[in-house]
């Protein structure tokens, strides 16, 4: 089973994907295949808002969403993260949600089972951005509320969180977390 990571934080170095590794790495600790894609590294363009997606059999953009888009709609679990940039998520990471439109529009549901989310802001509008994100995994996934595990904090300078023990349980946490819903779903039921 996979876990797919996707985050939005333009900064090498920077807290959210510190908290992120953190999750994987207890994910694979448990025997879990995992990947990080970190936007920022690759092309995501913003969607063109043309609202004809369902008369292509691919995207008109020629850019990285395609196969990101794959990787999304495949895993068994994903984790997305996310610094809040004015009360909400980072461009990198709206880019990843608006492009997932091509998928609603060809009605494809990803097989996506549970989720996590690690949202880390400076001071203010981590809940808005909470709300955004499970907004985006209920709409793109149907994922309901309670198989998304959340984790938000407080941190501003890159690697800032590396000096907090307890976010860094967290997110082992979260990583752990996921794999227990994971493999619950897919052990045989009893009678
Ligand atoms: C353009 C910009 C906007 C920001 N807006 C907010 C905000 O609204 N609320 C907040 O708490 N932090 C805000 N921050 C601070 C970042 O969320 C914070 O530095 C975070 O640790 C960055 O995460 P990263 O290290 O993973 O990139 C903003 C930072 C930038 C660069």
């Amino acid at each position: 089973m996979k876990i797919v990571a996707i985050v939005g934080s333009p900064r090498p170095g920077g807290n959210t994907s510190y908290l992120v590794d953190q999750a994987l790495q207890e994910a694979a600790a448990h025997g879990f295949e995992t990947e990080k894609i970190i936007l920022t590294r690759h092309r995501v363009n913003p969607c063109l808002g043309h609202e004809d997606c369902a008369s292509f059999s691919a995207c008109r953009q020629d850019d990285d969403a395609p196969w990101i888009l794959d990787k999304f709609s495949s895993a068994d679990a994903v984790i997305l993260g996310s610094p809040v940039y004015y009360y909400n998520m980072t461009a990198q990471m709206k880019a990843f949600v608006d492009r997932n439109y091509f998928l609603y529009t060809h009605g494809i549901s990803p097989r996506v089972l549970c989720a996590g989310l690690i949202v880390i802001g400076g001071g203010a509008g981590i809940e808005h951005t909470v709300r955004a994100l499970r907004r985006f995994l209920k709409l793109s996934a149907d994922i309901p509320d309670d198989r998304i595990v959340t984790l938000t904090g407080y941190a501003d300078k890159p690697g800032e969180v590396k000096s907090n023990p307890s976010l860094i349980e967290e997110a082992r946490k979260l990583g752990g977390r996921l794999t227990e819903i994971l493999a619950s779903a897919h052990s045989p039921k009893s009678v």
